[in-house]
C-alpha cells in the first residue's frame, strides 16, 4: 500500500517538474501542496528514492528538501522522516485575523484606514476631467508625462525610472513576484504589516525578521538578517504600520552602510504618504540607485483610487513593468489625470494638509491619555498606535463589551514570540480620547499586566 502510495507520488511530481533542478522540483512539491495533491503530513520517500525515480541526484534532491523546509512546505519528524508540514492556505489569512471584529463594535479602531471625513472632495475635480481625458489608446505612455513631472519634482530622490500602479499592495505584489523566487529570503521588520507577510508566504520565500525601534530598523538586526543572505529589503520609512516607527536621518545612513556589500534591493514603501507626519527620508540618499520608492495615495486620497507612484532602478522596475504589459498593462489614465488634478488644485492640496494636521493631533491626544492611564505607547507617526497588553484576547474581548474594536497584535508578527500587543487606529479617534484611554488601559492589564516591560 505505502508502495504504491509513493509511485503515485512520483507520478504526480513527474507531472508538476518543469525543470531538473532543486528550485524546480522544490516548486512541483508546493505545487501539488497546493492543489491538494499531496496531503499535510503525508510521509516523503528517502532523499535517493527520490532522486532514483525522478532521474535526479540525491544533492538536487537534497537542496530542494532545503529550500521546502525554509518555506515551511515540509518538516523532519523524527522516526516518521521528511513529511508535509501543512497545507498552504492562500491570500490573506494574518490579514483577516488582524481584522477579526467581534460583534458590531460602536467604534471600530481595528482597521488602519484613513478617516472617509478626512479625505479630499473628489467631486471637483471630477469636474473638471471631462476635457482632460481620452480614453481610447493602447498606445500612449503607461505614465501620463505631465504627472510624471509632478511625482518626480516631489520624490525623495531621482529615480531612473517611474511608474504608477494600482496602489502599494499592488506594487509589493509586483516586485515580490518579480524579485522573489521560491525559497529565496527576504528581510520585513518586526513587526510589520500582515498583508506583506500573507504575500510573501505564499510565493514561498522565507522571513527573516529585523527588529526596530521608534527610529526604524535596527541596523545590527538588518546586518544579521543580510548574513542569511535574503534577496529583498521591505521598509516602511514612516508611519510604519503598526509601531507608528519612522527613520531619522542618522538611524537610516546606518541602515545603508549595513546594505552596503549587500546585493539586496531595498523596497521602501510609505504607505501613509501625504498625509504622514514624519519627514520623508529614503535610503536612496546613502545608497543610490539600489532601492525602489513606493508612494501610495490610498491614505491622503482615497483607498478606492487604487494609485501608488514606484520610482527606482531602472534594472528593478523595467522587468516589472515589462510583465504588466502582458496582464493589466497599465494604471487607468483617467484616474491618472484624476490624481494630477488632485495633487495639483490648491484646494485639494489645502484639504490633504489638514488632514495630515489632524490625523498627527489624533496621534498625540491618544497617546497622551494612554500615557496619563500608565499606558506606554511607542512610535512617533501614522494611523496607529501599537499598545503592549498583558493578554490580547482578554484585551479584544474587554473592549468588544465597551463596544470597541482594535485589532490584535499577534497577526503582525514576522517572527515567533512576540510580546502581546494590540493595534489601534487613531486615525478614526475622533474624541473622548480619556474614556478610551481608562478603557484600553484596563484591557491591557487584563491577565496580569502591572506596568511597561
Ligand atoms: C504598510 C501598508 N502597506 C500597504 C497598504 C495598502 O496600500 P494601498 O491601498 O496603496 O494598496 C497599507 C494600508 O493600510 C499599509 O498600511
Amino acid at each position: 500500500m505505502a508502495i504504491m502510495l509513493q509511485y503515485k507520488m512520483f507520478d504526480l511530481l513527474r507531472a508538476h517538474l518543469t525543470e531538473p533542478t532543486s528550485r524546480g522540483l522544490a516548486i512541483a512539491i508546493s505545487r501539488a501542496v497546493s492543489d491538494g495533491s499531496l496531503q499535510q503530513g503525508q510521509r516523503l520517500a528517502p532523499i535517493r528514492t527520490v532522486a532514483r525515480e525522478l532521474g535526479l541526484s540525491p544533492s538536487t534532491v537534497s537542496a530542494a528538501w532545503s529550500l521546502l523546509i525554509r518555506s515551511g512546505t515540509i518538516h523532519t519528524d523524527g522516526r516518521r522522516g521528511t513529511v508535509i508540514a501543512r497545507l498552504r492556505e492562500p491570500g490573506p489569512r494574518r490579514y483577516r485575523l488582524a481584522l477579526n471584529r467581534t460583534g458590531e463594535p460602536r467604534l471600530d479602531l481595528s482597521t488602519g484606514v484613513p478617516d472617509p471625513a478626512l479625505l479630499p472632495d473628489l467631486r471637483p475635480a471630477l469636474r473638471r476631467l471631462p476635457g482632460a481625458v481620452s480614453p481610447g489608446s493602447y498606445l500612449d505612455d503607461p505614465v501620463l508625462p505631465e504627472l510624471q513631472d509632478v511625482l518626480r519634482a516631489d520624490w525623495p530622490f531621482g529615480p531612473e525610472r517611474l511608474t504608477v500602479l494600482d496602489g502599494a499592495m499592488d506594487a509589493l505584489d509586483l516586485l515580490t513576484a518579480s524579485l522573489v523566487q521560491f525559497g529565496d529570503r527576504v528581510a520585513v521588520e518586526h513587526p510589520c504589516f500582515p498583508p506583506l507577510l500573507d504575500l510573501l508566504e505564499s510565493v514561498g520565500a522565507e522571513v527573516v525578521a529585523v527588529d526596530q525601534d521608534d527610529d526604524g530598523p535596527l541596523p545590527q538586526s538588518l546586518t544579521a538578517a543580510l548574513d542569511q543572505g535574503v534577496v529583498a529589503v521591505y521598509l516602511q520609512p514612516r508611519a510604519q504600520n503598526p509601531t507608528g516607527a519612522a527613520l531619522r536621518p542618522e538611524r537610516a545612513q546606518l541602515l545603508a552602510e549595513a546594505l552596503a556589500d549587500s546585493p539586496a534591493v531595498v523596497i521602501e514603501n510609505d504607505s501613509a504618504g501625504a498625509v504622514a507626519g514624519a519627514d520623508l527620508i529614503s535610503l536612496d540618499r546613502w545608497r543610490p540607485g539600489r532601492v525602489v520608492h513606493i508612494r501610495s495615495f490610498s491614505k491622503s486620497h482615497g483607498p478606492d483610487l487604487r494609485l501608488a507612484a514606484v520610482g527606482g532602478p531602472a534594472s528593478v522596475l523595467d522587468p516589472v513593468i515589462e510583465r504588466r504589459l502582458l496582464g493589466q498593462g497599465w494604471t487607468s489614465r483617467v484616474l491618472q489625470h484624476l490624481l494630477l488634478d488632485l495633487l495639483t488644485s490648491p484646494e485639494t492640496i489645502d484639504q490633504v494638509g489638514a488632514a495630515r494636521a489632524v490625523y498627527a493631533e489624533r496621534r498625540v491626544l491618544t497617546t497622551e491619555a494612554l500615557l496619563a492611564q500608565g499606558v506606554p505607547v511607542s512610535g512617533r507617526d501614522g494611523m496607529n498606535v501599537w499598545v503592549p497588553v498583558a493578554d490580547e484576547t482578554a484585551a479584544l474581548l474587554h473592549l468588544a463589551a465597551a463596544g470597541i474594536s482594535a485589532s490584535a497584535g499577534s497577526p503582525f508578527a514576522a517572527k515567533e514570540g512576540m510580546a502581546p500587543h494590540l493595534r489601534v487606529t487613531t486615525a478614526l479617534l475622533r474624541e473622548g480620547y480619556a474614556d478610551f484611554a481608562a478603557e484600553l488601559a484596563q484591557a491591557a492589564r487584563l491577565g496580569g499586566w502591572t506596568g511597561p516591560r
